[in-house]
């Protein structure tokens, strides 16, 4: 985290900022996708067969948004919806996510990307395994060097874990800024689990506003140097 990051957060409230134990999956070999821009990342992604995912896929799910936004919302993977159409978050689930951003004044595509952990869908919807996740995440980190978000949104155990490259439970990670490579980072609940554990939407509320509050902040703070 650089130095002024750090300065903020803690005028903020919001230090100490957790970060992570580990290394994130995948994190060592990043093989080619450390160099490459949009379109190289993107044409690549399209005909990865890194993991096994590729021979069930219909499609790959790159992503989806402003490619220079400050918000980034990271899910899991993409789910059948996604896999027919290869955008993420387009069932369900992303009704709720759209709910979600809309709720705190936000808007898909607009200063918004969205994106998974793994770009292929696990079949009948289970979890990613640590070989699919650790094939993928050097894709995931090129996303995230490419927009230079302000800010990162963990939805879900999937991301949380991945993103701060530990194990952990939401309710241990919610309700704290930690970071991601110097970016601060929120954990909040996958909207899938939200749709089947209503009890937990407040606490998801209350997780959003903590991520406005601290965008808020950081853009107040970024405007106040320039
Ligand atoms: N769940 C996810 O994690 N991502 C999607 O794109 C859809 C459902």
């Amino acid at each position: 985290m650089t130095g002024r990051r750090e300065l903020y957060l803690q005028e903020m409230g919001l230090m100490p900022v957790w970060r992570a134990r580990g290394t994130p999956a995948g994190a060592a070999d990043r093989g080619d996708a450390g160099a490459m821009d949009w379109a190289e990342l993107k044409a690549t992604v399209a005909g990865c067969t890194s993991c096994d995912l590729h021979k069930s896929r219909t499609r790959t799910v790159f992503g989806v948004g402003d490619e220079n936004a400050d918000w980034l919302f990271i899910g899991e993977a993409p789910g059948a919806d996604e896999d027919a159409q290869g955008e993420p978050f387009v069932g369900q689930a992303g009704k709720l996510l759209d709910n979600m951003l809309k709720s705190i004044g936000l808007k898909r595509g607009d200063n918004v990307y969205i994106t998974n952990v793994v770009k292929s869908r696990p079949p009948n919807n289970r979890n990613p395994l640590p070989d699919e996740i650790a094939a993928c995440f050097p894709y995931l980190q090129r996303q995230i060097e490419l927009i230079q978000p302000k800010l990162i949104v963990t939805l879900g155990k999937v991301a949380s874990e991945t993103l701060l490259g530990r194990e952990a439970t939401i309710s241990s990670l919610r309700g704290k800024v930690h970071a991601y490579q110097g970016i601060p980072l929120i954990a909040t609940y996958h909207p899938a689990y939200l749709l089947r554990t209503l009890q937990d939407k407040a606490k998801a509320w209350e997780d959003l506003c903590l991520a406005k509050r601290t965008m808020q902040d950081i853009c107040s703070k970024d405007s106040a140097t320039l």
